[in-house]
């Protein structure tokens, strides 16, 4: 079973990576270059994320933006911090209204993550959302909802650092994340997962069980 050996070798190398350190410890020393933007924008994509939408209202009119760039801040008190590009119609919308809703997404809600990635006059268009204690929106389905006050704001770069207090919080341990690597979106799996399938495919190849092909 050649596909099956090869593809057993690839994903045992991968764990051996670490071990082959000569070659790569003299090629790293060589690799790090002075950052521009094009440089910093292609490295920190390698930095896997979860993918939220951001929602807010102010003025009667709901608006949201896909982003990643949140994270947590404090466990005590409950705080967040998000950053936002200062062009974006939403940076507007949650400054006025010094509050928003972090939308963490499951891996069903790619079309959600498109949809709120790109400007539009209906971000909300077929999107079922209830209403929060402070009057934003929230959408369902997520894998977790944060309702947050703004209490402090910097600015780096283009963008603002808006850092807030979880008011409240809600998660779904039933679903699964949407994840965001190298400009792609993409599914989690757990490293004992992994290690299930390499299991079953070293079980496989010695003939002991036909389980992996009937999981693939
Ligand atoms: C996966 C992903 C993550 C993003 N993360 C951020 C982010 O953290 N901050 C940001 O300002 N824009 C981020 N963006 C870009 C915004 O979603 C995009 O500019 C959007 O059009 C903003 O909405 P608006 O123009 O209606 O305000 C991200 C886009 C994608 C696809």
């Amino acid at each position: 079973m050649p596909q099956l050996g090869s593809a057993l070798h690839s994903m045992a190398d991968e764990r051996l990576t670490v071990e082959i350190v000569d070659d790569d410890k003299q090629r790293e020393k060589n690799e790090m270059k002075t950052a521009d933007s094009t440089l910093f924008r292609r490295t920190i994509s390698r930095f896997a994320s979860g993918v939220t939408v951001i929602t807010t209202s102010h003025g009667g009119t709901n608006q949201g933006m896909t982003a990643s760039a949140v994270t947590a801040l404090s466990l005590n008190p409950p705080m967040l911090v998000l950053c936002v590009n200062r062009e974006a119609p939403t940076h507007e919308a949650i400054s006025t209204a010094d509050s928003f809703v972090v939308n963490v997404l499951s891996k069903s809600q790619e079309p959600l993550a498109r949809q709120f990635s790109r400007p539009s006059d209906d971000k909300f268009a077929g999107v079922e959302t209830y209403t929060s204690a402070l009057g934003l929106p929230v959408i369902t389905g997520c894998l977790a909802n944060f309702e947050c006050s703004v209490t402090a704001r910097t600015t780096g770069g283009t963008h603002t650092i808006f850092i807030a207090d979880v008011r409240a919080a809600a998660a779904y341990d039933e679903r699964k994340p949407l994840l965001y690597y190298a400009g792609r979106f993409g599914r989690l799996v757990l490293a004992e997962d992994d290690l299930r399938d390499l299991n079953r495919l070293e079980k496989a190849e010695s003939g002991w069980t036909s389980d992996w092909f009937r999981m693939a």
